[in-house]
């Protein structure tokens, strides 16, 4: 949370702790990190990473659009991204449900993960015109 916490002082945005808001319960967390160097792509992605206990309520949805609102009416971005594994479905339902849209064209092997079902990853898209 330190370094977390440093990123917003350094860059203006970072990942925010996702709390529900009748409780103030901390259950993971949502934000907006620049692609790692090395990927077939360059940008700003969007993420998101609840607790087991919190997934099914539609939690990680609505933390994504207040990031994404964030992300093209006070960064002034031109367009998000998010990757993800394949096989994480639930991830890409996620983007999916922003409005996020997926070109087989941009699927990629993640070139820092070994052979293996981790490898073939997804990128998925939203532009500040489409949100
Ligand atoms: C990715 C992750 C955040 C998705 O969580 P999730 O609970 O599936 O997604 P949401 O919070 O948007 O919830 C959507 C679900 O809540 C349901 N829901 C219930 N009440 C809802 C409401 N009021 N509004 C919207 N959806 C609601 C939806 O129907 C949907 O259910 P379904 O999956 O059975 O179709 C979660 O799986 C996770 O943390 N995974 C581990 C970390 C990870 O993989 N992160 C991404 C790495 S790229």
């Amino acid at each position: 949370m330190t370094r977390f916490q440093a990123e917003f002082e350094q860059r203006g945005y970072g990942w925010w702790a996702v709390e529900v808001q009748a409780t103030g319960q901390f259950i993971g967390f949502a934000g907006l990190d620049r692609v790692e160097d090395g990927m077939p792509f360059t940008g700003v992605e969007i993420g998101w990473r609840l607790a087991r206990q919190a997934w099914g309520r539609g939690y990680a949805t609505e933390a994504a659009l207040s990031v994404l609102s964030y992300g093209f009416d006070t960064l002034d971005l031109h367009e998000v991204l998010a990757v993800t594994t394949a096989t994480n479905l639930r991830s890409q339902a996620v983007m999916r449900r922003i409005g996020m849209t997926r070109d087989p064209a941009d699927d990629f092997d993640d070139p820092q993960v070994p052979e293996g079902p981790l490898r073939p990853n997804v990128l998925y898209r939203i532009s500040a015109e489409r949100h």
